[in-house]
């Protein structure tokens, strides 16, 4: 079974073609990332617009990269929700109108089903049941995967995501914006300790995560600098990364010790990390535990995430109906 998914949540405009038998054909991504930078977030009308400016062109390469005929296509997923809902319609129009042209079922994705089973597109694919830990740029969340669509929410962030957090403490040390990956980056220059941040949420039992305040605290720290040198500004982002990253690694020795699994899957943007993925693999080598990854470009969003959620639903005989439309909200 060919699928074609579409993903058009956020600020990226992705589309791809899953086969059962053959696995991933190819993808094709946009990233508006540009477009938004000077406004410092992301502007949910330009989004769309750009949505509407790109998907199709996107579409035409994508077949004619794999040499796909329309008749080859069996089913159309389209991510439906959670996200910005100007953006959710336009993916969720155009994979609505290809079904009906093409006379093929549609299924609407949950986006974070996608980035739960984007590991599944690697080699060796990690099988059911695992640990999952979701970290973007809008959740931070431990689910126990046990099968397709056996989700149990183990527990996730109060205030900020992991990913929200890294942005806006990019945005505090003037590194602009999407700043997660420019603020890893930064942090691999810092000296460990010479400044430290607490771990939040760490003293007292259970998985629930809060990161809002490390932000205040890396204020506090910038701010109380008189003339802080370039180093300084290094070794912050370095204290910074560290408190999240052994929070994150705490938290996941806990869920895995609680419910036993044998596998860690590490999904979402935040999975781009070095530095947490080194520190996972530790842990996942101190607990005898196999630690799976998507390759970095499929961390971030992207439409091959969709393809497969959506080949494998349809596979187990589900689809949406035409009228059923995004959600920007959706609990999973
Ligand atoms: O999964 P994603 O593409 O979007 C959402 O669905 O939210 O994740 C984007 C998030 C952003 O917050 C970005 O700053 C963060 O992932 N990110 C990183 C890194 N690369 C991307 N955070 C820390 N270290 C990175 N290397
Ligand atoms: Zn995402």
């Amino acid at each position: 079974m060919r699928v074609l998914g579409i993903e058009t949540s956020c600020d990226e405009t992705g589309v791809a073609l899953y086969d059962s038998e053959q696995g991933l054909l190819g993808h094709e991504l946009y990233s508006q990332v540009a477009l938004h930078a000077q406004y410092g977030g992301v502007v949910p009308e330009l989004a769309s617009r750009d949505h509407v400016r790109k998907i199709i062109p996107l579409l035409t390469t994508l077949l004619a990269k794999t040499a796909t005929r329309p008749q080859q296509i069996a089913g159309v997923a389209y991510t439906a929700g959670p996200g910005l809902i100007g953006a959710l319609l336009v993916g969720a129009s155009v994979g609505r109108s290809i079904a009906w042209t093409w006379g093929v079922p549609a299924i609407g994705v949950h986006h974070l089903e996608g980035h739960l089973l984007a590991p599944l597109l690697e080699t060796p694919a990690p099988t059911f049941p695992f640990l999952a830990l979701l970290v973007s740029g809008g959740h931070t969340q431990l689910v126990a995967v046990r099968g397709m669509g056996e989700y149990q929410l183990l527990g996730e962030s109060v205030d900020d995501a992991a990913g929200e957090a890294f942005d806006k403490t990019a945005k505090l040390l003037g590194l602009g914006y999407p700043g997660g990956a420019a603020l890893a980056h930064l942090a691999e220059q810092g000296h460990p300790n010479v400044f430290h941040f607490s771990r939040p949420m760490t003293n007292r039992p259970g998985l629930a995560f809060s990161f809002s305040g490390l932000k205040t605290h890396v204020l506090t720290a910038w701010k109380s600098q008189e003339n802080p040198s370039e180093q300084t500004r290094a070794d912050i982002a370095r204290a910074f990364e560290d408190a999240v990253v052994d929070t994150l690694v705490i938290k996941c020795r806990r869920a895995l010790k609680e419910t036993r699994l044998q596998r860690l899957v590490v999904a979402g943007g935040v999975g781009a990390n070095k530095q947490l993925r080194h520190q996972l693999q530790v842990l996942g080598q101190e607990l005898n535990v196999k630690v799976f990854y998507p390759r970095i470009e499929f961390c971030t969003d992207n439409g091959a995430m969709i393809a497969l959620a959506g080949c494998l639903r349809l596979q187990a005989g589900q689809q949406s109906p035409l009228n059923f439309n995004a959600h920007p909200r959706w609990l999973m």
